[in-house]
């Protein structure tokens, strides 16, 4: 069976990814710095799935590194996940997350060039879009974007088209996330952000344990249903489960393809306390604050190309991502 390089395979999105490869009978090649992550993210993922996988904790800007591993190891394509992505912390480091995010990725593109490995699924984002003049959100809507992480973003993705064109043989899936968010049901892995979270289920689920006091909700006066921001919340299993069907869709030699993975629906912040408040059984207290600059009114995908084209789509709902959330956060509080 294929091997697969999992870059940052240690991480939030990652690690569940590396499950859902493993359960489909690929053999798995991690390659992770762990400066965001842990080790015993991979001794959970043996304790869920019974198979483990080769482990280079290495970094990116390591070339030398790099080439030990492609030079060793028999790899069939590429998942690219290892990257720094907080977008607050983008705007105070940007030369960080571009030395990071871009040096790291061309030299593993120029690694993979260089043993002949041209298949490769990029972890991009939604943040590409930018402000959307509407929604729901198509993969051919302009792209623009306002900070530096967003930036890196953008740039791989126009460095891969530029890839593309001058080589066609290579195949490479773009994958824009939305707003990932729950873990695996077993509760054994999940969302494990070093300090205060950024995101906003992370913090709920905080303010759940006891361990923050309130969620600040981050303006009430947004172009919404009810004044807070909405987004389309997406469960890690199912944008897991979208990269098993992207690599699926490379062999077949597609050349360069973009999807959006998403679940077409969204919900305002209100609407997440509310629901993790059910899933945990616990009043939520929170308190509206000032807007934090650079956020959008509304954001959700328009999921079809995706469904039609891998035949993928979500399939848990917000509840399943709530409840799944609760166990990981109440079983591991102090996370992995
Ligand atoms: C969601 C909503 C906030 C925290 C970011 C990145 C994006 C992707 C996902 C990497 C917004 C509100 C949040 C809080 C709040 N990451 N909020 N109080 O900003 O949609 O997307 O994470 O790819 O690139 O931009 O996610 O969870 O930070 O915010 O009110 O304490 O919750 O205003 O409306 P976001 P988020």
């Amino acid at each position: 069976m294929d091997n697969i390089l999992v870059t940052g395979g240690a991480g939030f999105i990652g690690s569940h990814t590396v499950i859902e490869l493993l359960n489909a009978g690929y053999n798995v090649i991690v390659l992770d710095n762990l400066v965001n992550s842990s080790r015993e993210s991979l001794e959970r993922v043996k304790k869920i799935t019974g198979r483990s996988v080769k482990f280079y904790e290495d970094d990116l800007l390591d070339m030398e590194a790099l080439q030990n591993i492609f030079e060793k190891e028999n790899i069939s394509s590429v998942i690219h996940f290892a990257g720094l992505k907080a977008v607050g912390e983008s705007c105070e480091i940007p030369l960080a997350y571009f030395n990071n995010n871009i040096t790291g990725t061309i030299n593993l593109l120029m690694a993979m060039e260089k043993y002949n490995v041209k298949s490769f699924v990029f972890s991009s984002s939604a943040t590409v879009y930018g402000k959307p003049e509407s929604v729901p959100i198509r993969e051919d809507f302009p792209l623009s974007v306002s900070n530096p992480y967003g930036r890196t973003k953008l740039m791989i993705e126009d460095m891969l088209r530029d890839i593309y064109k001058a080589d066609t043989s290579w195949d490479i899936a773009l994958l824009r996330y939305f707003n990932p968010i729950g873990a695996h049901e077993s509760g054994e892995i999940g969302e494990s952000p070093n300090g205060i979270p950024n995101n906003l289920l992370p913090y709920v689920a905080k303010v759940a344990t006891g361990e923050l006091e309130a969620v600040n909700v981050f303006g009430d006066d947004y172009d919404t249903p009810d004044g807070t921001g909405v987004r389309d919340y997406i469960h890690v299993a199912d944008l897991a489960e979208g990269h098993i069907k992207a690599l699926e869709k490379l062999s077949t030699h597609p050349g360069l393809v973009t999807y959006n993975l998403g679940t077409g629906k969204g919900y305002s912040v209100l609407e997440i306390i509310h629901n993790f408040e059910k899933a945990c059984g616990k009043e939520i207290p929170y308190k509206i604050t000032e807007r934090r600059p650079g956020d959008i009114d509304m954001c959700y995908a328009d999921p079809e190309k995706a469904k039609k084209e891998l035949g993928w789509e979500a399939r848990r709902d917000i509840d399943k991502m709530c409840e799944d959330a609760w166990r990981w956060q109440s079983k591991y509080p102090n996370g992995l």
